[in-house]
């Protein structure tokens, strides 16, 4: 698979399905100037998403590359095929998660925590250290954590806010930790600190509640209203095409809005 060196590489962790899937159609439809990996643990399902955005005939184009979080093999082997087929990355969108229904409302255990960590926090905070040296080629480095309002410690300790009660414990406190991984990354990118990528722009953006397979019921959240996961898509949109550049660093949600940490 090959780009054209005026096409932004663009990699969607967790692209096949929900808010990964709508941000590849997004960005695909949005302009000739981006190439889209689709990264996806099952490459079956990452080959449906694929066939299915290239049918759209979208003028951006699109490859596929196995990619799991949690398996530091995968993310090496990913890391060298996107050096081999394009030799940098402009944008990594670190957009897998997970969100499994609490065992205990107030107290996660071990293992729960453990998977969710995993995925949440371990996976982008490994896929942005192996990833680095593919940013520090691009002319302009971009990095999307794809969190969520509930990893917000304010948010947590403002009862009038309407997310503060909702019990969520080991998704909230690794969202919290996604969040650290954006402040650290942002900060390292403003030294001088070799090994790092200087300059990347980075920001932490929560989606909104909206229709995926993630949390909930999906025709019960379609039937009260709940927005589409493709407003989610537009706001990492907006981050790729440079909208969003006045709030690097921060905390960040759809239609311009920000969010406290
Ligand atoms: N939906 C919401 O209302 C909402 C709100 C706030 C934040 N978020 C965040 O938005 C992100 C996307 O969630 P979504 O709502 O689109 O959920 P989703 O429909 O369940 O999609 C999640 C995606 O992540 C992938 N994934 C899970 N574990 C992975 C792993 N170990 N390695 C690689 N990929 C993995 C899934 O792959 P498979 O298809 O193989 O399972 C799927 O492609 C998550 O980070 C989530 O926390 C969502």
């Amino acid at each position: 698979m090959s780009a054209t060196a005026e096409q932004q590489i663009i990699l969607v962790t967790g692209g096949n399905n929900g808010i990964g899937f709508d941000t590849v159609a997004a960005l695909t439809s949005a302009s000739p100037t981006h190439h889209v990996i689709i990264g996806s643990r099952n490459l079956s399902k990452g080959t449906s998403a694929l066939s299915s955005i290239r049918a759209k005939h979208h003028p951006g184009t699109t490859s596929l590359i196995q990619l799991d979080v949690t398996s530091d093999t995968s993310i090496q082997d990913a890391f060298a095929c996107i050096e081999r087929d394009f030799g940098r990355l402009d944008v990594l969108i670190n957009n897998a998660g997970i969100c499994p229904e609490p065992k205990d409302a107030a107290w996660p255990g071990r293992e729960e925590m453990r998977e969710i960590f995993e995925t949440n926090v371990f996976g982008p905070t490994v896929v942005t250290k192996v990833m680095l040296p593919l940013l520090s080629k691009s002319k302009d480095p971009r990095i999307v954590n794809v969190t969520s309002s509930l990893g917000s410690i304010s948010t947590r300790l403002d009862p009038t806010d309407v997310v503060s009660g909702a019990n969520y414990p080991a998704y909230r406190m690794s969202k919290a930790s996604l969040n650290m991984l954006t402040a650290f990354t942002y900060t390292l990118g403003q030294s001088e600190q070799s090994g790092h990528c200087k300059g990347v722009k980075v920001w932490s953006f929560c989606p909104g509640y909206v229709v995926t397979d993630l949390g909930g019921d999906r025709e019960l959240k379609t039937s009260t209203g709940v927005d589409s996961s493709e407003t989610s898509a537009k706001g990492i949109l907006e981050i790729v095409q440079g909208k969003r550049d006045g709030d690097v660093g921060r905390f960040v949600e759809r239609e311009g809005r920000s969010r406290v940490w």
